[in-house]
């Protein structure tokens, strides 16, 4: 499968209010806004956020549900992606910390491991994330008022996932999605595809004494991640694939708009997405424009209002394109 998976495709979690997501990411990480839309599954009207770098790659897309309006909150724990990881480059990581320091935003120091350096810090419901300095990473970052190019992220650099064990998990990254084990730090083990680095890595880490986290969506919890592969007839072969070698829970291709996805559980309780990269999020407003306005699915078109009606008002700070 290493030449069907090519890395990470998106990163989905459950927030807090929406629009603090939104400062959150906007002006906090220093995405785009690449999409406001809603949440296809289910009868619950929910936003469906969208942020990512300046070309909106596949690559750079954190996905967002903010269950606050709806009260629900899931549990922190093991069997979750525990970590997302973003790339900015070594020299930004200084302007990181007085950022965060700046706006109140929880962090750690600079710390190595595998050996680069890092900073730990929090989203505002909870969720922990990191900035990762890779100079190699030549992806666009978005800009802002106080992010410069310099500093800006540029992309996902990995996910972290706590587990209680490492055996299976380790051998549904190898046999079914085609990673290799590439070396181990401490309770960290660093799994990469293709050719490894920024987008191309997943870390373990063995966490045998925390309690199995939510797997609902709610509030406080990544809720999936997704890998990217080509198309269809990609996304079709790994699941053949994952059904062959006994992940029969595998999902039939699900129809999620900007692309087409199957979902499977891995056997350290991940949620993980197979989902194809030939569409993108310039189908239902163009490129200069992404993020600006409230898109439905056509098989939502004719509920607008009332979804829209229900769900909290929320603003895009980014409506003035910039970057163009
Ligand atoms: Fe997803």
């Amino acid at each position: 499968m290493d030449h069907l998976i090519r890395g990470i495709h998106h990163v989905t979690s459950g927030v807090g209010a929406a629009q603090e997501d939104i400062n959150f990411f906007a002006e906090i990480v220093g995405q785009r806004m690449v999409k406001q839309t809603v949440l296809f599954d289910g009868e619950l009207p929910i936003y469906h956020l969208y942020y990512g770098n300046r070309d909106a790659q596949v690559g750079t897309i954190m996905t967002t549900f903010p269950y606050k309006q709806a009260g629900i909150r899931a549990r922190k724990g093991s069997g979750q992606v525990k970590i997302t990881s973003y790339t900015a480059p070594e020299s930004s990581l200084e302007f990181w910390l007085k950022h965060f320091d700046k706006h109140g935003i929880e962090h750690g120091k600079i710390e190595t491991r595998f050996g680069q350096k890092r900073v730990h810090f929090y989203h505002p419901t909870g969720l922990e994330f990191e900035i990762v300095g890779d100079d190699s990473d030549e992806r666009n970052g978005w800009t802002t008022d106080e992010i410069s190019e310099n500093d800006a992220v540029r992309g996902f650099h990995s996910v972290t996932m706590s587990v209680r064990e490492i055996g299976e998990q380790s051998r549904f990254l190898q046999e079914a999605l085609g990673f290799k084990m590439t070396g181990q730090d401490g309770n960290y083990y660093q799994f990469e595809t293709g050719k490894g680095g920024a987008q191309k890595t997943v870390y373990l880490v063995h966490e045998p004494d925390v309690p199995q986290g939510s797997w609902i969506l709610g509030e406080g919890t990544v809720h999936h991640v997704a890998f990217a592969v080509q198309n269809d007839e990609a996304a079709q072969k790994v699941k053949l694939h994952l059904e062959g070698l006994g992940y029969t829970d595998a999902s039939e291709i699900k129809d999620r708009n900007y692309f087409h996805s199957v979902y499977v559980r891995s056997p350290g309780g991940i949620l993980c997405e197979i989902a194809t990269s030939d569409i993108g999020f310039a189908i239902d407003e163009p490129m200069e424009e992404l993020g600006s306005n409230k898109l439905l699915p056509p098989w939502k078109e004719a509920d607008r209002e009332q979804i829209l009606a229900t769900l909290e008002p929320i603003v895009n700070p980014q409506i003035t394109v910039k970057n163009s």
